[in-house]
C-alpha cells in the first residue's frame, strides 16, 4: 500500500509539516480512490441528508476546506471544513502538534489557526453544487470581545453552502471557549443561532441543520445541563466528543505536551460521553461519534453506544488512508452479522 511506503517519511518531518504535505498531496490527487459504491446497509438518511456512509472526516484536518472533494472521493461519506473564525488567525506559536506513537495519540494546541471566513467562502463557492457533503465548523476568534456573535457570523457567512453547521464550543486551545457549554452561556448562544438561523431560511426551505460538538471532560451535571438545552431548543445533532485534557495511561514521552489528545487513548473516555449523553437525552438528539476510531470494530462500537455517524482523524495519521475503506468493508461485515439491514438498525444497540 502507498501508505506504507510514505509513512516512515511523513512520520519523520514534524506533525504540522507531514499534514501540509498531505493536504499537498490530496490536492493535486495523490491518493487512493473509492472503487466500488457503499454497500446500501451503509447508507444513512439524517437531517435531510443522504449519506452514502455513516463516515467522515472530522474538522481540524481541512481547516480551510483546500480537499473536500478529495476526501469524499477517498471514501468518506461526509466531511467537515474548519474550524473557521470570522478574521484570520495564526495560532499559537509552533510546534504545536506532537505525535504519540506508543499510545497512537496525537496532542495539538493549534489554536484555531485558519483563514478565516472569506477566504474559506471562496473555495467553499468555487467548489458549490459538485456534490458530497460538507459541514463547516465554525468559531470564535481568540481575540473577540464577543464570542457567541462570531458564530452568528459564521452561520450567516456559509448559509447556502454548507451541508450542515457545526457549533464548536469544545477545542481545549482558545481561552474561554469551553465555557460556552455551561447551562446558560450556551441556551443564549444557540438561541441566538437558531434565530439567526431562521430569518436566513427563505420560506419553505428546510433550515440548515445545526450541531454542537461538544469536549469529553464534562461533570455529569455539566452534560445534564447540555443535553437539557440541546432537547429544549431542539438541535438537529451533538458531535461527541473534541479532544480530551486528560493524560491517563499514557506511555509516550509527548505525553506532557499542553493541548488536546486524540486517537486511541480518548476511544473510552469519548465513548463513554456518547453513551451518557444519549441517555441524558432519551435518544431524542442524533449523535455523532467521534474520538480513537481506529477500526471497524470501534467505529462500531460508536454506533451502538448511540451515534447515527462516526468521524474519525488521529487514526489516519498512524494507519494512512486505507483505513477509510478497511472500516467501511468491516462495519458492512458487522452489521450482516449481527443481522441488522442498516446502520440505523445498530444506533444504540448496546444502550
Ligand atoms: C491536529 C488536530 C486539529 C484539530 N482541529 C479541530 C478543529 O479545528 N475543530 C474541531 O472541532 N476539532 C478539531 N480537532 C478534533 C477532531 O475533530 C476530533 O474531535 C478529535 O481529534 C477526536 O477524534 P480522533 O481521535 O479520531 O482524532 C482536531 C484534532 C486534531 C488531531
Amino acid at each position: 500500500m502507498l501508505f506504507d511506503l510514505v509513512r516512515p517519511f511523513l512520520h519523520a518531518v514534524d506533525a504540522e509539516q507531514a499534514h501540509r504535505l498531505t493536504i499537498g498531496a490530496l490536492k493535486v490527487g495523490v491518493h487512493p480512490r473509492q472503487g466500488e459504491p457503499d454497500p446500501t446497509s451503509l447508507a444513512v438518511q439524517l437531517f435531510g441528508l443522504s449519506f452514502p456512509n455513516p463516515l467522515g472526516m472530522a474538522a481540524g484536518f481541512d481547516k480551510n476546506a483546500e480537499v473536500p472533494d478529495a476526501l469524499i472521493a477517498l471514501g468518506f461519506g461526509f466531511t467537515e471544513a474548519g474550524t473557521v473564525t470570522p478574521r484570520p488567525q495564526a495560532g499559537n506559536p509552533k510546534p504545536r502538534i506532537f505525535r504519540l506513537p506508543r499510545d497512537r495519540g496525537v496532542i495539538n494546541r493549534l489554536g484555531f489557526n485558519n483563514d478565516g471566513h472569506v477566504a474559506v467562502l471562496g473555495r467553499l463557492e468555487a467548489r458549490a453544487g459538485r456534490g458530497g457533503i460538507v459541514g463547516v465548523n465554525i468559531g470564535a476568534n481568540k481575540d473577540s470581545d464577543d464570542m457567541a456573535a462570531d458564530y452568528v457570523l459564521g452561520l450567516a457567512a456559509f448559509y447556502g453552502l454548507a451541508s450542515y453547521f457545526t457549533v464548536n464550543i469544545s477545542s481545549p486551545n482558545t481561552p474561554g471557549l469551553r465555557g460556552l457549554q455551561a447551562r446558560a452561556p450556551l441556551d443564549d448562544l444557540i438561541g441566538r443561532l437558531i434565530e439567526a438561523r431562521a430569518k436566513l431560511t427563505d420560506d419553505g426551505d428546510a433550515p440548515t441543520p445545526l450541531l454542537v460538538k461538544i469536549a469529553p471532560d464534562l461533570t455529569d451535571e455539566q452534560l445534564a445541563d447540555i443535553a437539557a438545552v440541546c432537547v429544549e431548543r431542539q438541535v438537529d445533532g451533538v458531535i461527541i466528543s473534541n479532544t480530551t485534557l486528560s493524560r491517563d495511561g499514557l506511555e509516550d514521552a509527548n505525553a506532557g505536551e499542553q493541548g488536546g489528545l486524540s486517537g486511541a487513548p480518548l476511544f473510552e473516555l469519548s465513548t463513554r460521553v456518547l453513551a451518557d449523553f444519549a441517555r441524558a437525552t432519551e435518544r431524542r438528539v442524533p449523535l455523532v461519534g467521534v474520538g480513537g476510531v481506529t477500526s471497524a470494530e470501534t467505529a462500531y462500537a460508536k454506533i451502538t453506544a448511540g451515534a447515527s455517524l462516526v468521524q474519525l482523524y488521529t487514526g489516519l495519521v498512524y494507519d494512512g488512508p486505507e483505513l477509510v475503506a478497511e472500516i467501511k468493508r468491516g462495519l458492512a461485515e458487522a452489521l450482516e452479522r449481527d443481522g441488522f439491514r442498516s446502520v440505523a438498525e445498530a444506533v444504540g444497540a448496546k444502550l
